[in-house]
């Protein structure tokens, strides 16, 4: 997780010699007043689980949509298999993407799973995963309709290909959505408490989807509540409070020795 040296590495090269897929350095988000971020730096390498950590309003969900480009950090610097993501000031001073294209590109490089699953509910489960490999990526419809039956079977859901979501159970839902993702063959899987919305008895099945993943090296970042889950799969755990990094670690240290007395006390309170 270390920034030193940044300025000298090739870009897609992380310092040990590992190859980088993200970096963000000292990342500030303001929303109007609000200051959000507030100087949040970390990285992954190929094959890292980075899980995010912390209470709710730290900023962790606000962290993810800059790397996805969905929200636009006031400063810092974020970089996706070592390209920068570019910004400018608009008339405002507002920061925007320099480059559209640039955005489109990086995205194409992040597969994201968000909390409410977010399918598209008119198409089936094998529409919805074929959608942007087809429609945006150009791949062959054909092509696209093998990767998707294999991604499907893969999540427990091959019978389920022609089924629209309303007729799914939310655990189906969000094991289609992470199939969705896995789709357009990211270089990252972004998580964003996957499995927070779903009832109980569910979140089982789509956490072993998810340590899975996790076991055959897929680097992936990982906001979740689920304390045990992070411990066992993750490489690197990072305890958000208020915006910032309030201590980081591997996941031993994170749960089984922390320093930080916030940590001590969220670890208490999530049980
Ligand atoms: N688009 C927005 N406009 C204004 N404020 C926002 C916006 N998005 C998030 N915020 C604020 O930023 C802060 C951090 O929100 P964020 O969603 O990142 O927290 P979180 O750590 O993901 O919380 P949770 O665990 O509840 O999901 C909150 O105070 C939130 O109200
Ligand atoms: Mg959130």
């Amino acid at each position: 997780m270390s920034v030193e040296g940044a300025a000298n590495i090739a870009p897609g090269q992380a310092p040990n010699g590992a190859a980088e897929a993200i970096h963000i350095e000292n990342l500030h988000k303001k929303f109007g007043d609000l200051h959000v971020l507030k100087g949040v730096s970390l990285s992954a390498r190929d094959g890292d689980v980075v899980a995010i950590i912390g209470g709710s309003g730290s900023g962790k969900s606000t962290l993810l949509r800059c790397i996805n480009c969905l929200e636009n950090p006031t400063s810092g610097l974020i970089r996706v298999n070592g390209e920068e993501i570019r910004l400018k000031k608009d008339g405002h001073g507002h920061s925007v993407p320099a480059d559209r294209r640039q955005i489109e590109r990086i995205r194409s490089r992040l597969g994201m799973v968000f909390q409410s699953f977010n399918l598209w509910s008119h198409m089936t489960l094998l529409e919805n995963v074929i959608e942007v490999p087809v429609h945006v990526l150009g791949v062959k419809r054909d092509e696209a309709i093998a990767t998707a039956e294999k991604l499907l079977a893969r999540v427990g859901l091959a019978e389920k290909r022609d089924v629209y979501p309303a007729f799914l159970s939310g655990g189906q839902q969000q094991r289609a959505a992470i199939a969705r993702a896995l789709a357009i063959q990211p270089r990252v899987m972004l998580f964003d408490e996957p499995t927070s919305a779903l009832d109980p008895e569910l979140v089982g099945e789509v956490l072993k989807v998810i340590g899975d993943l996790a076991r055959e090296g897929r680097t992936m970042i990982l906001v979740t509540h689920e304390m045990k889950f992070a411990r066992e799969v993750a490489s690197h755990v990072i305890y958000l409070y208020n915006g910032q990094v309030e201590e980081e670690g591997p996941p031993e240290q994170i749960f089984g020795a922390p320093k930080s007395e916030r940590l001590k006390q969220f670890i208490r309170s999530i049980g």
